[in-house]
């Protein structure tokens, strides 16, 4: 029997950064589809922001979008309050904004170390801290959430999987599982739940040469023991399910979505 998950988040507002495309896009079309307003966070694509929000408000639900670097901390909290002015408050953060910005190690500048650094940890710590602040702001909703609030980041395999080439990336990634970890242990007396998100290959703009050409995508199958390319809805409906009631018991989890990508494959046929 089908399930109707469309109210699981009624009454719920959620921010998600990096909404403009990609894994952001299907993560704040999917919380819309379960009943919360959202908000569509975008840097510089303004036309795919509007895009995002159309599909949402074409669907019966609430979105509106929001410009802001997730980097720098004054654009951060003039989003955050333009938020809860338009929704009055917000009960689930999803620090999905993410960039890579590829160097071999023997060449990387100090410029492409620190940019991945800003926007994929500092970023997210800064979205983090204004969501927590809000939610014990505004205090408990029992009848909307079990939990004060949902904090939910987006990391990757890459927080456990080393990344040749990608230092800066895998590093940040690395980072983040502390960053959810800790915050999730100091947040749990406040019934603030923090998890992350570890997605696989999915098919978005960030690695489209990895399987934009079927030669490309049977190469990256070899590391996929499920044999299929994940795509963004994946991630979206994981989301909607980690931040809604069903999942109130989960706090400080990473979980991987990656059709088996940390199974360490290489092992399935030597060692
Ligand atoms: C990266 C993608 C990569 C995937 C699996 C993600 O975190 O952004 O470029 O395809 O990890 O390696």
């Amino acid at each position: 029997m089908a399930t109707d998950n469309s109210t699981r988040l009624a009454g719920q507002f959620a921010l998600v950064t990096g909404a403009s495309s990609g894994i952001g896009a299907a993560v704040a079309k999917a919380l819309a589809a379960q009943g919360a307003g959202v908000v569509v966070n975008y840097i510089g694509n303004p036309e795919a922001a509007q895009a995002v929000v159309k599909d949402i408000t074409d669907a019966g639900g609430q979105a509106l979008a929001l410009q802001a670097d997730v980097s720098k901390e004054d654009q951060v909290q003039a989003m955050f309050q333009q938020a809860i002015q338009r929704f009055g408050t917000l009960h689930i953060v999803v620090a999905n904004a993410g960039i890579q910005v590829d160097s071999s190690f023997l060449d990387m500048t100090l410029a492409q170390w620190q940019k991945v650094i800003d926007v994929n940890l500092t970023g997210q710590f800064l979205c983090l801290r204004e969501g927590a602040r809000e939610f014990v702001r505004r205090g408990p909703q029992p009848d909307i959430s079990k939990a004060l609030g949902k904090l939910l980041c987006m990391s990757s395999v890459h927080e456990v999987i080393p990344w040749a080439g990608h230092v800066n990336y895998a590093t940040s990634k690395g980072g983040i599982l502390q960053l959810m970890k800790s915050t999730a242990q100091e947040l749990a007396p406040h019934k603030i739940r923090v998890n992350s998100i570890g997605p696989g290959a999915i098919k978005t703009p960030i690695n489209h040469d990895a399987w934009a050409t079927p030669e490309a995508e049977a190469k990256l199958l070899t590391l996929i023991p499920y044999n299929r390319v994940g795509v963004p809805e994946d991630i979206g409906n994981l989301a909607a399910w980690l931040c809604s009631d069903e999942a109130d018991y989960i706090t400080g989890q990473t979980i991987f979505m990656d059709g088996g990508m940390t199974l360490y494959p290489g092992f399935a046929t030597n060692g």
